[in-house]
């Protein structure tokens, strides 16, 4: 037992020191972007890939054919695998921005440089402001402050966001991600949305992008756990009218309109097939009727979940060639890393295949800039710190919230005015919530406001909770959420996106 002791106890130890080691790492780190085609290395810079004045798909064929099949496949995954000898340092593509710039998702964290990011409304209520130009407006905020974390290392240039499927049944736990239930609305939103993380202005050329977005989840996801239903299996039967007119219409606005860097497709099946090991709807719908200029993206793990939870192949090379021969570019997740070459060697998925998947990863981060070396010296390179949580921003996220808020009016009793207030009571175990109301896919925002200190900064104020603390539950610790503390924890991972 004292030996066992002793044993747990340099265990702890060492734990303690490798976390000290990590930390100090990462805060060193945390000053310097990743990127490739570094040109204070002449040979580097000489690489065709590397060339500027070619073309995106020019530069993607030279990068291409420098690489061996087993080196190929390390650009199928979200944890893209660092390639010394020509220069290119490991990526993470997984980033999440749904309504801010997101820590959910390993690409992007928070730190001292930048402790948080402006936080806007969840997209249920941004949508009930009906107003394009708001949702336009909210996106070129959050890619300017994804840039400016992303120049600090902070932060990727591929966020998987917006969420736009259709929230058509209520017990769906994630509606509040959604724009809602309208197809015309949703496929509003997602231009908006997209257009305005995405738009890189005049400085950038032609396919220039600010950021990434990603229209997720394709197609007719909006089930959770329910009575035996889940989303990992779940066979969504839907006719052609109804995918038509209610599920494809954001994902087509989105792509056609939009002119989306990437789309993801979802877990479920749709009519028996899972929705990434369906050629027709990937590249027959996305990138063939509607040109998708961009990479498509699995959900994590979703080819995984096709082979292991579905069943719906024999053995794991099939699943890694039904997908990739269905149009899947990129796997969040290491399924494809771990498959890929025993498919092709198995004869079931040509070098081909996995070419044109890495193609298409390759040209969005050429489009990114990521192949053109130190970012702080490209468009958007003079983006830093100074440029996140801006009053303009936070005032912006303000703006959203009144435009989103929908009052009754009570026959006319409402909205209160404000000048004949003497004193208000404030009743509810939410009223002093701040880390529960800032929703889900949330960042560490810029500060908090409870609607206690909102309602009551100008008026005598009494609040009862009423009740007990109904504060959200942290999905995997089991730890309550801090309806109270301004000091929220830093949440696990969610493995699904
Ligand atoms: C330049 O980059 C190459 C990788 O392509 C590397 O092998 C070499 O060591 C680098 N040179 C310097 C001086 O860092
Ligand atoms: C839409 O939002 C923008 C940005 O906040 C605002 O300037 C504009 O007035 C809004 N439009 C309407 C019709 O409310
Ligand atoms: C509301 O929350 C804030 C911040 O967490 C706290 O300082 C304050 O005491 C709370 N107010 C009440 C009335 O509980």
């Amino acid at each position: 037992m004292a030996m066992a002791a002793a044993a747990a106890a340099r265990g702890v130890l060492a734990v303690v020191v490798a976390v000290a080691v990590l930390w100090g790492g990462n805060v060193a780190r945390a000053q310097t972007p990743v990127f490739a085609c570094d040109a204070s290395n002449a040979t580097v810079a000489g690489y065709g890939f590397c060339d500027r004045s070619k073309s995106a798909a020019a530069r993607a064929a030279d990068l291409l054919g420098r690489l061996t099949l087993a080196e190929k496949v390390g650009f199928l995954v979200n944890k893209q695998a660092a390639l010394p000898r020509l220069g290119i340092p490991a990526y993470e593509w997984w980033s999440e921005a749904l309504h801010g710039v997101s820590y959910v998702g390993p690409g992007t964290r928070f730190s001292p440089l930048v402790p948080g990011a402006t936080s806007f409304p969840q997209p249920i209520l941004t949508a009930a402001s009906f107003n394009a130009s708001l949702f336009r407006a909210i996106g070129e905020v959050v890619s300017t402050e994804a840039r400016a974390m992303h120049n600090v290392g902070l932060a990727g240039l591929t966020f998987w966001s917006p969420n736009i499927n259709i929230f058509r049944d209520p017990r769906w736990g994630r509606g509040q991600e959604t724009p809602g239930e309208d197809p015309l609305l949703a496929s509003k939103y997602a231009v908006g949305y997209v257009t305005g993380l995405q738009d890189a202005g005049g400085g950038g050329g032609g396919g220039a992008l600010k950021v990434a977005a990603c229209c997720k989840h394709y197609t007719a996801y909006d089930v959770d756990n329910w009575k035996g239903v889940e989303r990992y299996t779940f066979d969504a039967v839907v006719s052609q009218q109804d995918l038509d007119d209610t599920y494809q219409p954001p994902f087509k606005s989105c792509v056609i309109d939009g002119n989306v860097a990437s789309v993801m497709c979802s877990y479920n099946k749709v009519n028996g097939k899972p929705t990434c090991a369906d050629k027709d709807l990937l590249s027959g719908v996305i990138r063939g009727d509607w040109k998708l200029n961009g990479y498509i993206v699995s959900d994590c793990d979703s080819v995984d979940v096709l082979y292991n939870n579905q069943h719906y192949t024999k053995n794991p090379e099939d699943a890694a060639a039904i997908t990739i021969k269905s149009g899947l570019d990129l796997n969040c997740g290491n399924f494809l890393a771990q498959h890929t070459v025993a498919a092709v060697q198995a004869g079931k998925l040509s070098e081909s295949d996995v070419d044109r998947a890495v193609t298409n990863n390759f040209i969005v981060l050429m489009r990114l800039g990521f192949f053109d070396g130190d970012p702080r010296k490209l468009p958007f390179g003079s983006l830093g710190p100074k440029d996140v949580c801006t009053s303009s921003n936070q005032e912006l996220a303000r703006e959203a919230a009144r435009q989103g808020i929908v009052l009754l009016k009570n026959t006319g009793a409402l909205p209160l005015s404000a000048k004949s207030i003497k004193s208000m009571a404030v009743i509810g175990p939410n009223a002093n919530a701040s880390f529960t109301m800032i929703g889900n896919y949330e960042g560490t925002p810029c500060k908090y406001t409870t609607p206690l200190q909102g309602l009551g900064a100008n008026v005598a104020t009494v609040y009862q909770p009423g009740c007990t603390n109904v504060g959200r539950a942290a999905p995997t610790s089991g730890a309550a959420g801090t309806a109270s503390s301004s000091a929220p924890p830093h949440r696990p991972q969610p493995a699904p996106t």
